[in-house]
């Protein structure tokens, strides 16, 4: 790409876009945000306003063609991804799309074969990747630090309430809920420290119904899970017990919590979400204690972030950006790809066969990654 700027569209503006992708992209030197698209025009007036932006579309075919952006990123419902990131692809554009990646395997296959045949940069939204205390966790286990590792235990707990989460609530609309919503990120992040899950065990719940909005107004009822738990052997060996719930509530700060602990021969480790800067440490025989996350961690390399700068929990998602302009940039393979975005669907899936089932289910290779 050598010095070019490089012209970058956003489509879908809502919750995720404003709070990431925009900032993201918009405080890396050399990006020109070039359009934005939103299905909502009401609510793409409000961005263009806010941010600044002349070129404003509802229709996203019309951001491709009037703009011709190098590179798009999809946040819009799970449900739409597979077309608007093909219709991308075939622009000539570079793709950085949410997760879940699509809405079943045979579909985010089919995204995957159609970014590797373009040539241009895939790269899945899998934002935990980037924290850096888990970034730190990783390397603790890559170099043996904590010796063989045994078992996981991986939970996102936190209370939404009990009323309508719009779209994310519809299978039709999002594919699954609790398993899609956050647990195809610590499958995505389970397998990147640990490598691939090779059988799973599930179990899933609907615990309410959630038939009125926040105001009060009826609505259709939800027909996807507010919990989902599953047990994974991983091909290592490791044992890994995972929990996620919408109505459950977890020991942050904020009433939720994200976590991550490994229990290692040497030691073990925790990694949690509200600590990004911080994990615990416990040698063998010894009790945690908390270990500041080094310096090379804090952020991915070049990143033109301050670590020290703003709200640590959120602003580690900006090195999300940074990896995919990055990739463009080097012209090599974005991490996560495409590829980590198949991965996560095709283990959601023996998840939910196993629920079905009630059996445990082996994940499936769905391909290589240098296929
Ligand atoms: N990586 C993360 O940490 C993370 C966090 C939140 C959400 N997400 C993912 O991001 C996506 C969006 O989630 P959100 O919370 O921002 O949802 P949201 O409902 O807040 O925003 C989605 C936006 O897309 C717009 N939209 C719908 N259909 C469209 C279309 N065809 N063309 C253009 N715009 C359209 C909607 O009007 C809405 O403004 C989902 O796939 C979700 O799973 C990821």
């Amino acid at each position: 790409m050598g010095d070019r700027t490089l012209r970058v569209g956003l489509i879908g503006l809502g919750g995720v876009c404003a709070a990431v992708h925009y900032p993201g992209f918009a405080r890396i030197p050399g990006v020109e945000i070039a359009g934005l698209c939103e299905a909502n025009a009401e609510q793409l007036a409000r961005r263009q306003r806010e941010w600044g932006i002349a070129a404003g579309f509802t229709d996203a075919q019309e951001l491709l063609k009037q703009v011709k952006p190098d590179a798009v990123v999809i946040s819009t419902p799970n449900v739409s991804h597979r077309e608007q990131v093909l219709r991308a692809l075939d622009a000539g554009c570079h793709v950085l799309c949410e997760k879940p990646l699509g809405m079943t395997v045979p579909e985010t296959v089919e995204m995957y074969d159609a970014a590797r045949a373009s040539g241009r940069r895939h790269m899945t939204a899998f934002t935990y990747r980037f924290v850096p205390g888990l970034t730190y966790l990783r390397s603790l286990v890559r170099t043996g630090a904590l010796g063989e590792i045994r078992h996981a235990r991986i939970q996102r707990l936190h209370d939404w309430g009990e009323s309508s989460l719009g779209w994310r609530q519809y299978k039709a609309m999002a594919g699954s809920g609790e398993l899609g919503d956050m647990g195809t990120h610590r499958i995505d992040y389970a397998e990147d420290v640990l490598g691939p899950i090779r059988s799973v065990c599930g179990a899933m719940k609907q615990v309410v119904l959630r038939d009125r909005t926040r105001d009060g107004q009826a609505c259709e009822p939800q027909d996807v899970e507010d919990w989902v738990a599953w047990i994974a052997e991983f091909a290592s060996g490791v044992t890994g017990v995972f929990e996620m719930g919408k109505l459950a509530k977890g020991r942050g700060p904020d009433g939720g919590h994200d976590f991550c602990e490994l229990n290692g021969s040497d030691a073990s480790a925790v990694y949690q979400l509200h600590t990004p800067h911080e994990i615990l440490l416990a040698p063998r025989g010894q009790p945690y204690a908390p270990r500041p996350v080094p310096e090379e961690f804090l952020k991915r390399p070049g990143s033109p972030r301050d670590p020290n700068e703003g709200d640590p929990i959120q602003t580690f998602r900006y090195d999300q950006a940074w990896e995919f302009v990055s990739a463009i940039r080097e012209g090599r393979e974005c991490e996560p790809s495409f590829y980590h975005g198949m991965r996560a669907q095709a283990v959601a899936e023996a998840i939910m066969e196993s629920v079905r089932s009630r059996q445990w289910v082996n994940v499936p290779t769905v391909k290589d990654s240098d296929e």
